[in-house]
């Protein structure tokens, strides 16, 4: 068979590694099959799902009913992460067996039932990951100061969306992202920080690394192309854990990656209804919103403005995701990986429009903007996934465990 590609660019398929597609229990917001077909679209041909859904994915049970639930709906290749939680280590080992991705530790408050888990819980967590070689992925947010405050913010009379920023300042991050990499190191884990978002966290990052913490940083395209001034906007659209924040802060991220301190963009797609998302007062309305199948176009305006290249948007958004993860066969174009690859259009202009998007709710805060480059075609071991006619056959995506422990 020939694939026509004349005048496109070739990409091996994205790898986003931080999104929500809420099964089981949170149907409502999105599912595996319409996020699989959002991302698809958006030429990411594998992804890895966070844990906290309804009930949370903290033991192994859950983890196999989660696996044959979501796997006859997948359009994309997945992997799946379990919860590091309090007092659940010889569940997280009977879970790396299943084949955990590896595992999220909600440090500080979000959407979901995710207390952070006392330091000593961590601990244990980071052991239990540690053995079985795999990465622990942190929300690092400082769960005790960022509840006092929300409390104070509360007390105070304030329900407007800058409140949430006001409510979880860059220090929130900084001590978070101190102590569990402190903590990582100890335990021997390989530590992922998801969504760093300020620069102060990267600069706190470079200094760890310096004194010889090892950890990979990850960086939201939402908290690189979205600042404060969305709140008058967009109002609480884009409230976001960490929270969009000031334009300084979001050149410190850019910054970031053109000096290689950032490692992996992803999107944090957190779908809700719409209903929850238009909340009017902060504190009521529903952290995180969607973003897998805008990423790879947003990121290809972006380097069509010379914010940083195509070649960049491979390392970062397929190439070191999939080797940090260990998954095998991903992130390359090369023999002996899968023909898992994207064909995009890096002259096609258009511009971000929910009618034509897959999720359940396509409530995007880029709604309207500009774009320079298009996803074409997107493929998935060789068989197309999509192209112009939309989505292309039934769910074939696989489950991606990690590399045998050897060979990671
Ligand atoms: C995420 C969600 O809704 O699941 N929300 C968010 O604001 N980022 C949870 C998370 O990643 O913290
Ligand atoms: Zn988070
Ligand atoms: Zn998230």
């Amino acid at each position: 068979r020939v694939v026509d590609a004349a005048g496109l660019l070739v990409l091996p398929g994205l790898v986003d590694v931080h999104v929500h597609f809420r099964e089981p229990g949170m149907t409502e917001k999105e599912d595996f099959a319409s996020g699989t077909r959002a991302a698809a679209a958006g030429g990411v041909t594998t992804v890895v799902d966070m844990p906290n859904t309804v009930p949370p994915v903290a033991t192994a049970e859950e983890f196999r009913r989660k696996l044959n639930l979501v796997a006859p709906k997948a359009h994309v290749d997945f992997g799946l992460y379990g919860m590091l939680g309090q007092d659940n280590a010889e569940e997280m080992t009977a879970m790396a067996e299943l084949g955990a991705m590896g595992f999220k530790l909600f440090m500080g408050q979000t959407t979901g039932d995710n207390r952070c888990p006392d330091d000593a819980a961590i601990f244990r967590g980071l052991e239990a990951a540690a053995a079985a070689g795999l990465v622990v992925g942190a929300h690092a947010e400082n769960d005790h100061l960022l509840r006092m405050f929300i409390d104070r913010l509360r007390a105070s009379g304030r329900t407007d969306p800058r409140a949430h920023l006001a409510s979880r300042p860059a220090f929130v991050e900084v001590e978070a992202v101190t102590r569990i990499v402190t903590m990582a190191t100890e335990a021997g884990t390989k530590l992922h920080i998801h969504h760093l978002s300020t620069g102060a966290g990267l600069r706190r990052v470079r200094d760890l690394r310096a004194d010889g913490h090892r950890v990979s940083v990850e960086a939201l395209v939402a908290h690189l192309l979205l600042d404060d001034s969305a709140y008058d906007t967009h109002g609480n659209l884009i409230k976001l854990n960490p929270p969009i924040r000031p334009a300084e802060n979001v050149a410190e991220l850019w910054a970031g990656i053109a000096r290689g301190d950032v490692d992996v963009i992803a999107t944090d797609h957190a779908p809700h209804t719409p209903a929850e998302q238009a909340e009017q007062d902060v504190w009521c309305a529903h952290g995180g919103f969607i973003g897998v199948e805008t990423m790879l176009p947003l990121l290809l305006t972006a380097a069509a403005q010379d914010r940083l290249s195509v070649e960049d948007i491979v390392r970062l958004c397929s190439y070191t995701p999939a080797r940090r993860w260990s998954m095998p066969g991903k992130g390359q174009l090369a023999p002996g990986f899968d023909a898992d690859f994207v064909l995009v259009d890096p002259d096609a202009t258009g511009t971000v429009d929910p009618a034509t998007m897959h999720s359940r709710h396509n409530v995007t805060p880029y709604e309207g903007r500009p774009l320079t480059g298009a996803v074409v075609a997107t493929y998935l071991r060789g068989e197309s996934v999509y192209d112009k006619s939309g989505i292309v056959g039934a769910p074939r995506g696989r489950h991606v465990r990690p590399a045998p422990a050897g060979k990671r």
